[in-house]
C-alpha cells in the first residue's frame, strides 16, 4: 500500500507538500496538478492515514436519497455485505433529496479520497462528478445518469415489470385502473408512466387523465391520492403506486374509506421491500433486484478500481403476485345480477 512518502517521491515534492495539497491547502497550481497526478497513479488512499485506519479498511462511499424508505435501506445492507466480503467499508451518505446535501456529501467524499462511489441520487449533476471522475475515483451510477456524465450506470427495466402490472390488472377484468407515479423529474417514473400508458393502449384502454397522478415517494403521498382517487365517481377498481411505501399507503387509504382490499380495490406497489410480504392483505408488487443491484455495484467499483473491463449491466423486474390484487368488483357484480 502506497504510503505519503511514496507519493512525495513520485511528484518530486516534499511530504509537506502532499498534505498540504491533501488538506486542500494553498499549492501552486502545478504543484498541485504533480501530486493528484501521483496520487493517481499510486492509487494512494490518504483517508487511511489522516483517520488513522491503517488497518487497511478502504471505504466506498454510498449516497442515498432517503435512508427511510426501505428499499434504499434494504439497498445499503447489500451494498454493505458485498463491500465488507471484500474487505471495504461503506461510508453512508443520506441526502433527504436535498440538492444541497447532495453536493456536500458527494465533496466530502471527494475529499476523503474513498475508493469509489456509489450514487443514486437523482439531483447529482455531471458537473458535480466530474472532479472525482478526473481524480480517477471509480463513480457508479444506479438508476439515474447524470446528464453529460460517462460515469458507470446500472440501468433497471422499469417498463417491463408495469407492463406486467397493467396485463396483470387487465386479465381480472380491470378496466379503471390509476396510476400514482413518484415525482417525474425522475427518469425512473417516466418510464413507468410511459410504460403503463403504452400497455393500456396495447390493451385497447385509453388512459383516463384522472387516473394519472403523481406524488412524492412517501408513504402519505400514497396515503392520500388514493383517498382523492377513491372518491372520484366512477372511482379507480385498481391502483399501481409507484413505490411500496406510497402502496402500503393507499391500502390504508382504502380502508379508512371502509373499502376493502382486493374485492373493492386493487393495488399494486413497486419494489418489493421486505413488509411488501408482511402486509395484510400482502402486496401484490413489481420487485427490483435490491439484493443484485447493491452487489454489483460494488463489485463494479472494485473492477474499476483494479482497472479491469465492466459490463454495465440492465437488472430485469418482474411481478410479484399475493393478496392485494384481485378480479375487478364491477364484474363480480354484473355477474351476480346476471347482467
Ligand atoms: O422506493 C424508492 C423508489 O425510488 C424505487 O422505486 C426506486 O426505483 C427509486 O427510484
Amino acid at each position: 500500500m502506497p504510503t505519503i512518502r511514496d507519493v512525495a517521491r513520485e511528484a518530486g515534492v516534499s511530504v509537506g507538500t502532499v498534505s498540504k495539497v491533501l488538506n486542500g491547502r494553498r499549492v501552486r497550481p502545478s504543484t498541485r496538478e504533480k501530486v493528484e497526478k501521483a496520487i493517481k497513479k499510486l492509487k494512494y488512499r490518504p483517508q487511511m492515514v489522516s483517520a488513522g485506519l491503517l488497518d487497511q479498511s478502504p471505504t466506498i462511499g454510498l449516497v442515498i436519497p432517503s435512508v427511510s424508505n426501505p428499499f434504499f435501506a434494504a439497498l445499503a445492507r447489500f451494498v454493505e455485505d458485498e463491500a465488507s466480503r471484500h474487505g471495504y467499508m461503506v461510508l453512508l451518505c443520506n441526502t433527504d433529496r436535498d440538492p444541497d446535501k447532495e453536493k456536500r456529501y458527494l465533496k466530502l467524499l471527494f475529499e476523503k479520497w474513498v475508493a469509489g462511489i456509489i450514487v443514486f441520487a437523482p439531483l447529482t449533476t455531471a458537473a458535480d462528478v466530474e472532479p472525482i471522475i478526473e481524480r480517477g475515483i471509480p463513480i457508479v451510477a444506479i438508476e439515474h445518469r447524470f446528464a453529460g456524465s460517462d460515469a458507470d450506470l446500472i440501468s433497471i427495466d422499469n417498463a417491463k415489470g408495469m407492463k406486467e402490472a397493467v396485463r396483470h390488472l387487465a386479465g381480472l377484468q380491470h378496466r379503471r385502473i390509476a396510476l400514482v407515479t413518484g415525482p417525474l423529474s425522475r427518469p425512473c417514473n417516466q418510464e413507468r408512466l410511459h410504460a403503463f400508458q403504452q400497455e393500456l393502449r396495447a390493451l385497447g384502454i385509453e388512459p383516463n387523465p384522472q387516473y394519472l397522478r403523481e406524488s412524492s415517494f412517501e408513504y402519505e403521498g400514497g396515503y392520500h391520492i388514493t383517498w382523492e382517487l377513491l372518491h372520484l365517481d366512477p372511482s379507480p377498481t385498481a391502483i399501481i403506486l409507484g413505490n411500496d411505501l406510497m402502496a402500503m399507503g393507499a391500502m390504508n387509504a382504502a380502508h379508512d374509506k371502509g373499502l376493502s382490499v382486493p374485492a373493492d380495490v386493487s393495488i399494486i406497489g413497486f419494489d418489493d421491500i421486505p413488509a411488501a410480504a408482511q402486509s395484510r392483505p400482502r402486496l401484490t408488487t413489481v420487485k427490483q433486484s435490491i439484493a443484485e443491484v447493491g452487489a454489483e455495484a460494488v463489485r463494479l467499483v472494485l473492477r474499476r478500481e483494479a482497472e479491469r473491463p465492466v459490463q454495465l449491466p440492465t437488472f430485469t423486474t418482474e411481478l410479484i403476485v399475493r393478496e392485494s390484487t384481485g378480479p375487478c368488483r364491477d364484474v363480480l357484480v354484473d355477474a351476480r345480477v346476471g347482467r
